[in-house]
């Protein structure tokens, strides 16, 4: 293991609040990482901050007719604020709209570019004129060359799913202004992904320890091949390209962000007043460098960003960045059974979360415990409040709260509120404080391995071993029968007790503090930054912390019960943000210019049965379907693949437009057409009629 850590989670963009997606993905596994290894006496810094550039945050600033410094102060702020209050224990926390920040960013493409490392391409590429504008792919719309579906994006066709450029759509348009773009040459600097595969491959394996995860998909990105990426942008927002005629250039987000890390750790360096002190940690080999992220980031952190350093590690070799120890990157979080959406209005807000348990004792304990006992480590997992309850109320305060209220109640009312001495321990007490001793080490180990579930649990397991001993010992009988044997119980429980307040800091330290008090137990490290200094860590915890004759503090509930209205109020606040967001979603499309009963009457539609369905075999968005229309039966291709399974329209009565000219889709001809209702989602559903005979004429 190493001494030293520099232990990063992904920048946030500042353009929106955080959810607890969030928190589940890059930030509560690293908090608790963190403030578990400062316990354990490690040199670490933790550094983080807003991600205050990229295309969003311009459209959103365009949107709402602000600067986008406006959108990044308002969210930066914002961000910062809930962060804090959910007791996230960063060294700092910074932005990359800041000075240090575009030097530093600067530099490092400076560097690369002096020594040649990027491929400069000319190319042509769509510009909106209205805008002032170089349009990314996702901004330029226009008719499918394949299928002729006039709402195409320019990297891809939603209807048949052909993958496009956007130059290739008929009658482009802007999706910002609707203009109809130009094409104009501008020229960008690509970082040669694929010249470097050969040496990412091999530094990976070097890694066969990373999570299984993100193995996974770095392997299959080697499989598909890397290949160059652009790390420049024609945009009016970003860190602009440190060289000359690169007027309204920009890096790339993904460029810039990362280094964001190092930015933040010469800040921190700034504030700590030694400016020195960030190169320890990022430019000395003993040093782990560890990126918290969710499993969208992978890429960018196993792969570009280390293939960035290693580029710049040959363009100046000394001194070397440090290159990563691991990437852990845990999957994504759903909400009450469904995908996370924000825009969909799925989303529980970090900020409302904490308002909504303040005044709670435990209060964003209570988030944070149940968070991380269901972190998406391996697999994607699911957060309902009925579980959040379950967690709170059966674990954290019937076991963890349980155990330590009756031990201090029990010290109080018949040891004086005392550490009482241990005599003649029997063999229980023995074996309570001999297992207290491994725990320590078994959590830790936990930690190290970045399983943080099973360090949540093995923590909660020693207050389960406290219950079970209580019980055992039956300190209400021996009261009266053996009263030493009293006080041994009481003894070792209040150890235990201590111990907890130590190993359950990192995932619940302002109740552990409050533990602390209780117990009158001062001089244990901290866990966060700027905390005083203490002589007690992690190790520590495994021995006995209290001496004999030692005075307790007053007990107090250390977590509050959720009462079942908590959780209808929250679920109930969630419905109503989903359907206020889907009320208020997307605009309602326009409605055509009017035509006459003889443009109708051109179109001939069908009622036909679904006879067979199945996918294309060349493209995944289209499903192939066979539709009886009583006379004959059509093959029609209905790109429709990814919202129902064939299953979904198999004996089904559908519509048909069955006179519209044949056309070929991947490779099969396609008669006909079903009608589909499409949602403002751009959700799609056929349109059924289900009891008329195949061949029926609808008009
Ligand atoms: N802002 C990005 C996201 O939310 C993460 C950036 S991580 C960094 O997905 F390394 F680039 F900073
Ligand atoms: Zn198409």
């Amino acid at each position: 293991m190493a001494d030293r850590y520099l232990v990063t989670s992904a920048l946030p963009y500042a353009n929106g609040p955080l959810h607890l997606g969030h928190l589940a993905g890059a930030y509560l596994p690293a908090d608790l990482f963190c403030r578990y290894q400062r316990l354990k006496g490690r040199d670490l810094v933790y550094v983080c901050g807003s991600d205050e550039h990229g295309v969003p945050i311009m459209l959103r600033a365009r949107e709402e007719g602000v600067d986008p410094q406006d959108i990044v102060d308002r969210y930066h702020a914002q961000i910062e604020a809930s962060f804090e209050r959910f007791g996230m224990s960063f060294d700092y926390y910074g932005r990359t709209t800041s000075a240090t920040h575009r030097e530093t960013s600067q530099a490092f493409f400076r560097t690369l570019y002096d020594a040649g490392v990027f491929t400069e391409r000319t190319e042509e590429q769509l510009y909106d004129p209205e805008a002032g504008l170089f349009l990314a792919d996702r901004f330029v719309r226009g008719t499918c060359p394949v299928c002729g579906y006039e709402d195409a994006y320019g990297d891809q066709c939603e209807n048949c799913g052909s993958s496009l450029s956007p130059k290739e759509l008929i009658d482009p348009r802007s999706a910002l202004t609707d203009a109809v773009p130009e094409l104009r040459s501008t020229t960008h600097w690509y970082l040669p992904l694929g010249d470097l595969q050969p040496r990412l491959e091999a530094w990976i394996a070097e890694h066969p320890d990373w999570k299984p995860n993100v193995r996974g998909q770095v392997g299959s990105w080697f499989a598909s091949g890397l290949t160059d990426r652009a790390m420049t942008r024609d945009l009016p927002w970003g860190v602009p390209v440190p060289v000359e005629d690169a007027k309204g250039k920009v890096l790339y987000v993904w460029f810039d962000a990362p280094i964001g890390y190092i930015s933040a750790t010469k800040e921190w360096a700034e504030r700590q007043g030694d400016p020195d002190a960030w190169r320890r940690y990022w430019q000395d080999g003993d040093t782990s460098l560890i990126h918290f992220i969710g499993k969208d980031n992978i890429v960018f952190h196993a792969l570009i960003f280390p293939a960035l350093l290693m580029a710049h590690n040959d363009a100046a070799p000394d001194p070397q960045w440090v290159l990563q120890a691991n990437v852990p990157a845990n999957e994504f979080l759903n909400l009450e059974g469904r995908k996370l959406s924000t825009s969909r209005g799925w989303a529980v807000w970090l900020h409302d979360a904490l308002d909504d348990l303040d005044g709670f004792a435990g209060g964003p304990d209570l988030l944070r415990y149940a968070l991380a006992a269901t972190l998406p480590e391996t697999k994607d997992a699911d957060f309902a409040w009925a579980d959040f309850q379950n967690r709170v109320n059966g674990e954290l305060a019937d076991v963890l709260g349980n155990f330590v209220n009756r031990t201090l109640t029990f010290a109080h009312r018949f040891a004086d509120g005392k550490v009482p001495p241990l005599e003649n321990p029997t063999d229980a007490d023995r074996a309570v404080l001999d297992s207290l001793a491994e725990y320590p080490e078994k959590i830790g180990a936990a930690y190290e391995g970045f399983r943080t579930r099973e360090a949540v649990n093995a923590t909660l397991d020693l207050a389960r071993l406290g219950n079970k001993y209580f019980n055992d010992t039956e300190p209400w009988k021996t009261r009266e029968s053996d009263p030493q044997a009293m006080r041994n119980t009481l003894h070792v429980c209040l150890q235990l007790c201590a111990s907890l307040s130590v190993l359950m800091d990192p995932i619940l330290p302002l109740s552990a503090a409050r533990l602390r008090t209780m117990l009158n137990l001062s001089n244990v490290c901290p866990s966060a930054p700027n905390g005083t200094p203490g002589t007690i860590g992690w190790d520590a915890a495994g021995l006995a912390l209290l001496t004999e004759g030692h005075a307790l503090g007053e007990a107090a509930i250390l977590f509050e019960k959720i009462e079942d209205d908590f959780v209808e109020a929250q679920r109930a606040k969630l419905e109503a943000r989903a359907a206020e967001a889907t009320r208020e979603g997307p605009p309602y499309e326009p409605v055509k210019d009017t035509i006459q009963f003889d443009d109708f009457a051109k179109l001939d539609f069908r009622v036909g049965r679904v006879t067979v369905a199945e996918a294309h075999p060349n493209a995944d968005k289209l499903l192939r379907v066979e539709v009886d229309l009583g006379y004959e039966t059509r093959q029609v291709l209905a790109g429709v693949a990814e919202h129902m399974t064939p299953e979904d329209l198999l004996g089904k009565h559908v519509i048909v437009v069955a006179n519209l000219a044949p056309r070929t889709m991947r490779g099969l001809e396609s008669q006909g057409m079903l009608l589909m209702a499409e949602d403002r989602e751009g959700r799609l559903t056929p349109v059924l009629a289900s009891d008329s005979e195949p061949g029926a004429v609808v008009r």
